[in-house]
């Protein structure tokens, strides 16, 4: 094992990533992979415990696994992977239902939430949290980046980690820490930069940039942006100002220049049209190479499908071990070994 932090993020196989993804989160997911020992894991199993069509989610995931390499995630670097290529997963959880309460899963809000909102609840969208405990506690991680809603989950699996620690030996599982990730930029919606780019509004047109979008879609999707009835072209927390902000640091996030040097780029613009068309031709070129490269890696099969299974090789070779001392601590007896030894 390496002496770089173990992090383990999970990601849900839902379409529709955006700029505000790229650029709050995938952006620095990209930038941190030299230092930390990193593990993406798409979490096709989680999204089981919602109703799902088939074909569209065997599409999402596997468009997301190219979207993440297309976006730079290097498997020579990281480990991306798919949940469900690593069985330990679902035994993880099998071993931690048998540790866990049934009280702290009815509490958790996200359970509520949802729960509330299914005429039918599934076994699986309680039992949830634990599956994703598995996941972290499988990798040893010590760091889990993820936003607000999932904090407590996070908490969760370090209550389950201390119990079976407690339980089957101290030190057994690293005890996880929630990260809340350092916002690269926090991305606003076209139609309305009051609100944050969403990908529940990804399909009302205008809202967002789906990673994917042609350049003239982009194009358009900025020149409809809503602005002010000024003219300034000014960084501003003024809430008047909130879509011409919200342009700036747009172009600000991409280019990677201060304040001034990005003022200084529209110091001759006529107008907001001016502004809006220098921001998507920014976008749209940095867009340019993920597109290339995601529409390559989909339409080439075989070469996303080995980079995938490249990843789970990695996976299982830290997860397959650290299970099968799971089940001798907890008394289970271990099949001789293939090879023997
Ligand atoms: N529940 C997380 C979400 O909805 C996804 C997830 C699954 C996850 N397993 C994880 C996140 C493990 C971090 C670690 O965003």
């Amino acid at each position: 094992m390496s002496d770089r932090k173990r992090v383990f993020s999970g990601i849900q196989p839902t379409g529709n990533i955006h700029l505000g993804n790229y650029l709050g989160a995938v952006k620095n997911w990209v930038a941190a992979q030299d230092e930390k020992e990193n593990y993406f894991c798409i979490v096709d199993l989680h999204s089981l415990t919602l109703p799902q069509d088939p074909q569209e989610l065997r599409f999402q995931t596997r468009s997301l696994g190219a979207m993440l390499l297309a976006a730079g995630i290097d498997p020579r670097k990281s480990t991306l992977f798919i949940q469900s290529h690593v069985t330990a997963h679902a035994e993880a959880c099998w071993l931690l239902n048998c540790v866990t309460p049934l009280g702290w899963l009815q509490r958790m809000t996200q359970f509520k939430d949802k729960s509330a909102r299914q005429e039918s609840v599934l076994t699986g969208l309680l039992d949830y949290p634990v599956l994703m405990a598995g996941d972290i506690l499988l990798y040893d991680a010590h760091e889990v980046p993820v936003g607000d809603d999932q904090k407590q989950h996070v908490e969760l699996a370090r209550d389950i980690a201390q119990r079976f620690n407690s339980l089957f030996g101290e030190e057994f599982f690293v005890v996880p820490e929630p990260k809340i990730p350092a916002v690269g930029a926090r991305v606003m919606g076209l139609d309305d930069p009051t609100v944050k780019m969403s990908k529940s509004y990804a399909h009302i047109r205008g809202h967002a940039v789906r990673l994917l979008d042609e350049p003239a879609e982009i194009m358009r999707s900025f020149k409809r942006a809503v602005t002010d009835s000024g003219r300034e072209i000014i960084f501003s927390d003024d809430p008047e100002k909130a879509g011409v902000n919200n342009l700036l640091g747009i172009y600000k996030a991409i280019t990677g220049k201060p304040e001034a040097a990005v003022l200084a780029d529209f110091a001759h613009a006529r107008g907001y049209g001016d502004l809006k068309k220098g921001v998507a031709e920014v976008v749209i070129d940095m867009l340019a190479p993920i597109r290339q490269r995601y529409d390559q890696l989909m339409q080439d099969p075989a070469e996303l499908d080995s980079l995938l299974a490249v990843g789970a090789g990695q996976a299982a070779a830290v997860a397959m071990p650290k299970l099968a001392r799971m089940k001798e601590a907890m008394g289970l007896v271990l099949p001789p070994s293939p090879a023997g030894g």
